[in-house]
Parts: structure tokens; C-alpha cells; sequence
């Protein structure tokens, strides 16, 4: 049976990518919901309906457990789903929180994510139960989502934007930043050149390596079915930006409010 994983649109590839790395041989069934992202600046009431009809479309395909590769489902929507769906569901707050509180040196580490995550104070309340003297600097990131999308990330607009959403990080004196939205890992090359010395996690690949710590026999052929909601078309465009190379995989498009 093959692993289920969705976000918001395209983000969660890079955890797609992780997974398919270190589980060569389990199928995946990938669902980006790019019909209807972004969901960061969408109310908790809509991000909860949208996220339970992604879900209930990975369980139509039999999956055997379901990666929400998304920091705005799991801040948001993590514990309904846990609590009503058949299979064991994984977010990307505990992954990323344990290996951020494992690896800074000084204590402070900065959160950064979209309006709904940053808003729901998820990822500070799971540091402050890992270790309550941690200190949290939580950013609101609302613009680094359609530079991402619109394939600004190596441009000029994405290092000015990055630069200003770390300053209060950076005047906070962390050391560790977690990137709280799956998005924001593909602007890795100007975050470091803004912030040199700060060591960033990236929390789908975390979320991934810990599914795949869950789930280490597989017995698939390592098939990679992707869906979407919008056009095909405009997947394959974009996949190539998150996965870092030129993709042939099979890609659907799903009726999503049909779920
Ligand atoms: N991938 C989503 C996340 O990790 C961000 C995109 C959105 O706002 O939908 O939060």
C-alpha cells in the first residue's frame, strides 16, 4: 500500500523528494491542491474543510498512513485529522521542533511560516514542551509564498524579501531557524546569503525522515503517482522548481470538492 502525502500546491514535493530518497521502494500518491492554494492566508474553518477532503482523496487511494507536507495543515489541522482518519497521519511541527531544539547552541531559535502558522503559535508551544527554556522568535512570512510559486526564488525580490522577514530572527540572536513552511526550503540559497550563520531546518524533509522511520518495509515498486487540482500543465511547470530537476511522473487532475 502506498503512502499518502499532500500540501497546500507544490511545497510538499520537497518532502516528496526526502521520502523517495530514503524509501526507494514505497509508492507514493502525492496530492498538491494547486486549484486552491494558497491556504496561509485562509481561516482555520476553510484550511480544516480543505485539508479533510485532501485527506479523505489519499484514503480513496488506499494509502497507509499520510504525510501532511504542509506547515499550514499541520499548525492548523493536525490533531482533527489524527483524530478521524483510519491511518496514522504526520505533521511537520514535532519532527522539525526535535531537531531544531537538538541542534542550536544558544537556546533561540526562529520560527518561520505562513500567517495561519505563525498565528496558530503551534511550532513555539511543541519547542517550549521539548525544553521551556528555549527562546522562540516567530515570523509571519506572507510574501516568501508566491515568490516561490511564481518562480522568483533566485531573484533579487526573493533575497530583499527573506532579508527583512529575518531581521527580527537575526536581532533576536538565534541560531536556528526552523522553516516552518514547506515552501520556503527552495529559497535556501538566499537565506544562507542573508544569514550565514544560522543553521536552517527544513520541516517536510524532517516530517519525512520520521514517516520514514515509521514505515521502513515496503514492498512497492517505488512508483510516484502525483494529482493535482488545477491543471497538470501547470504542475509540471512548476515541479521542476521544488524538485530541483526535470520530472516525468504520471500526474492526475482530481475534482477535490467531490471528497
Ligand atoms: N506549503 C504551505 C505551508 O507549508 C504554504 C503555502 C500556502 O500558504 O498554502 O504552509
Amino acid at each position: 500500500m502506498p503512502i499518502g502525502i499532500f500540501d497546500s500546491g507544490l511545497g510538499g514535493l520537497c518532502a516528496l523528494k526526502e521520502l523517495h530518497r530514503i524509501l526507494p521502494d514505497a509508492d507514493l500518491v502525492y496530492f498538491g491542491d494547486t486549484g486552491r492554494t494558497p491556504y496561509g492566508t485562509r481561516s482555520p474553518e476553510t484550511i480544516m474543510k480543505y485539508a479533510a477532503q485532501d485527506a479523505r482523496f489519499l484514503l480513496s487511494r488506499n494509502v497507509r498512513a499520510i504525510l501532511i507536507a504542509c506547515g499550514t495543515v499541520s499548525t492548523v489541522a493536525l490533531n482533527a485529522l489524527k483524530i478521524s482518519l483510519p491511518v496514522p497521519v504526520y505533521g511537520v511541527v514535532s519532527a522539525a521542533s526535535r531537531e531544531a531544539a537538538a541542534s542550536t547552541k544558544n537556546g533561540k531559535i526562529g520560527v518561520m511560516g505562513t500567517g495561519a502558522t505563525i498565528s496558530s503559535g503551534v511550532f513555539e508551544h511543541e519547542l517550549k514542551l521539548i525544553n521551556g527554556s528555549l527562546t522562540v522568535t516567530s515570523v509571519a512570512c506572507p510574501l516568501l509564498v508566491p515568490v516561490v510559486e511564481y518562480g522568483f526564488a533566485d531573484d533579487e525580490i526573493a533575497y530583499l524579501s527573506v532579508k527583512r522577514y529575518l531581521q527580527p530572527i537575526i536581532d533576536a540572536d538565534a541560531d536556528t531557524v526552523i522553516l516552518g513552511c514547506t515552501h520556503f526550503p527552495i529559497l535556501i540559497k538566499m537565506l544562507k546569503k542573508a544569514a550565514p550563520h544560522i543553521n536552517f531546518v527544513d520541516s517536510g524533509a524532517a516530517a519525512a525522515r520520521e514517516i520514514a522511520a515509521a514505515f521502513p518495509d515496503n514492498d512497492g515498486s517505488g512508483a510516484v503517482h502525483c494529482c493535482v487540482s488545477d491543471t497538470p500543465a501547470s504542475f509540471n511547470k512548476t515541479a521542476n522548481v521544488f524538485l530541483g530537476e526535470e520530472i516525468d511522473f504520471d500526474v492526475e487532475r482530481v475534482e477535490i470538492e467531490k471528497y
